[in-house]
């Protein structure tokens, strides 16, 4: 992985030893919060319900054991003993003392890390595919280019003051797995004439009007991309609307002015500006790829992970939901989910933290990822230590074997600590989680995607979500609307409204009709929820959601 070179090593120190003076002006009163504001921000540092929260960039989810170590040891002295992974492959720190800030940031720089660019109108981390360099499907590892695009970004001094914040994930496989049409610029490798390059997407985004971003390049060979991007930020910071914040976005740009406008106005740009990259980016790139060399793979026989299948049901059932095919023979890519039923969707305890640094260590090369599915991945380990592997998440109770089923549901902090939340969402995926494994129905009703926010604002993507679910409120009493056959994946969709919202209290009966009523509804048992969503339509599904309430009506 990226290793940082004393460039950047001291550019982070700097960065650091600004924002500690300026901390130290605000403690002593020289500057108001007001004054203050805009400089945390520029640190990642903004102030929630309860306390101030630091968002800390997981740069697209990759991380060693040695980071994993230290975001523990943060949270064990500075925060709560946990911390928070986000759908933007963040950690969020919900409870640290303004003075101990310098201090984290000085521990994160540490191990290579920092919390620029996670907040205000710049480009901020650059996510990816939480399998790259795994994946058995995957055409080539996005990271480079991933960090290609964070060291262009980063303090870049065109893009500091952008009309809003901007947002770019990148795949390396055919199947997306990092949402890229959910982002102001989406990418997705694919070949054409046997090179790799990319299908360039720009103008998705969730939030208050949610888009599915649209195809502007559906080739564009690599070694354009970083003069392609410029492009397409200049067109955008020239063009994007400054007079209205919630028009500001790039899909409102694209909306506003059209698809051909924007593709024109970029390729003349890129036109203009693609004589300046005369290779030293290619250069650069190279050095970053060589750092991204796949580890030693070993070759092992793998008898000991079938006899451990046939002898463990338990084990198998958790093979079964929680492995995915790598791409070197005999290895798995493990997700560990740090969803146990009726635990917070993405809090880590310490003791977690160090539990999986200690297994990248032993067991998987010494990496670790992080989804924007809000789970920790161990990207390589081969089929002889899953056993030693799975025992050891389970003693640390992180062995739910639920990835991608109902209780693998992303939600947002809602007002729980976030201060812009209409309702709760941390409770609701609480207890959906509890209810159905109660019933037992968890693996039955097989893969679903449930998504929850706490306000229109979406960080808990629950437009892509297959039900998403949207907490609002309703002359002070919190109202949850639903929405249907939202899609994250290369076939993105925004989900459709089912109709009026439930209450906190019929919320989660609600979701028991749908999911069960889909049981019903489905062909056979392969056919997944999306699936029988798509071939039905809303109306059967509309009918079992809205029964009840006839029901009480008649
Ligand atoms: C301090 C807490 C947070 C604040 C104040 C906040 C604020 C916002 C706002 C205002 C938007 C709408 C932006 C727009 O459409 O222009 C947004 C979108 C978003 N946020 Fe957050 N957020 C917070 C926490 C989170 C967390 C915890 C996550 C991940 C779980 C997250 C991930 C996202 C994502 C994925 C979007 C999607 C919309 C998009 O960019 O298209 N945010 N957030
Ligand atoms: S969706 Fe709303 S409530 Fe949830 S974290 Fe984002 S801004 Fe806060």
């Amino acid at each position: 992985m990226y290793q940082y070179n004393d460039f950047d090593r001291n550019f982070v120190r700097a960065r650091t030893a600004q924002f500690r003076a300026q901390v130290e002006r605000r403690i002593d009163g020289s500057l108001t919060e007001d004054e203050f504001k805009p400089l945390r921000l520029m640190n990642g540092l903004y102030l929630q319900l309860h306390a101030y929260m630091l968002r800390v960039a997981i740069p697209y989810g990759t991380l060693n054991s040695a980071q994993m170590d230290q975001l523990a040891m943060i949270a064990d002295r500075w925060d709560k003993g946990y911390g928070h992974f986000t759908t933007r492959q963040n950690i969020q720190y919900n409870w640290p003392a303004l003075r101990d800030v310098p201090d984290m940031l000085d521990a994160l720089a540490d191990v290579g890390m920092h919390a620029i660019q996670t907040s205000g109108n710049t480009i901020r981390n650059v996510t990816a595919d939480h399998f790259a360099g795994a994946a058995a499907d995957e055409i080539e590892d996005p990271r480079p280019i991933a960090e290609l695009l964070r060291q262009w970004s980063t303090d870049h001094p065109e893009f500091q003051f952008l009309p809003r914040k901007f947002k770019i994930a990148i795949t390396g496989s055919e199947s997306d797995r990092a949402v890229t049409r959910a982002h102001d610029i989406g990418l997705r490798m694919v070949t054409r004439d046997g090179n790799p390059g990319f299908e360039v997407i720009v103008g998705g985004g969730l939030g208050r009007t949610p888009m599915v971003g649209k195809v502007i390049r559906d080739f564009l060979p690599k070694a354009d991309l970083l003069p392609y991007c410029e492009a397409i930020v200049s067109v955008y910071n020239r063009l994007g609307r400054r007079d209205n914040k919630y028009k500001a976005r790039i899909k409102i740009t694209v909306h506003e002015n059209g698809l051909e406008k924007i593709q024109e106005l970029v390729e003349a740009r890129f036109a203009e500006i693609r004589p300046a990259f005369s290779g030293v980016d290619q250069e650069v790139l190279a050095g970053i790829e060589a750092q991204f060399a796949a580890p030693a793979f070993k070759s092992a026989p793998t008898d000991g992970f079938d006899a451990a299948r046939a002898a463990n049901p338990a084990f198998r059932s958790w093979s079964d939901t929680n492995l995915h095919a790598h791409k070197a023979d005999g290895y798995a890519i493990v997700s560990v989910s740090i969803k146990k039923h009726g635990a917070t969707p993405g809090d880590a305890t310490s003791d977690q933290m160090r539990v999986l640094a200690d297994l990248a260590r032993r067991f998987g090369h010494d990496e670790l990822r992080i989804s924007h599915e809000q789970n920790v991945i161990l990207p390589h380990v081969h089929k002889s230590d899953l056993a030693a592997v799975y025992s050891a998440l389970r003693a640390a109770d992180l062995a739910t074997a639920n990835i991608g089923l109902i209780s693998d549901i992303i939600a947002c902090p809602g007002m729980d600590y976030c201060a812009l939340a209409t309702a709760r969402s941390i409770p609701i995926a609480q207890e959906i989680a509890t209810r159905f494994d109660e019933l037992k129905l968890e693996h039955e009703v097989g893969p679903l995607k449930i998504k929850i926010s706490g306000c229109i604002n979406a960080c808990g993507h629950h437009h892509v979500g297959h039900i998403g679910i949207l907490g609002l409120d309703r002359a002070g009493v919190e109202n949850y609307q639903i929405t249907l056959g939202g899609d994250g994946t290369e076939d993105a969709a925004i989900g459709e409204r089912a109709g009026p919202g439930f209450s906190a209290d019929q919320i989660i009966p609600a979701i028991e009709r749908l999911v069960l009523g889909y049981l019903e509804l489905r062909q056979n048992d392969d056919e997944t929820f999306l699936q029988t969503y798509r071939r039905l339509g809303m109306a059967p599904f509309k009918a079992v959601l809205y029964r009840e309430d006839k029901a009480n009506a008649a």
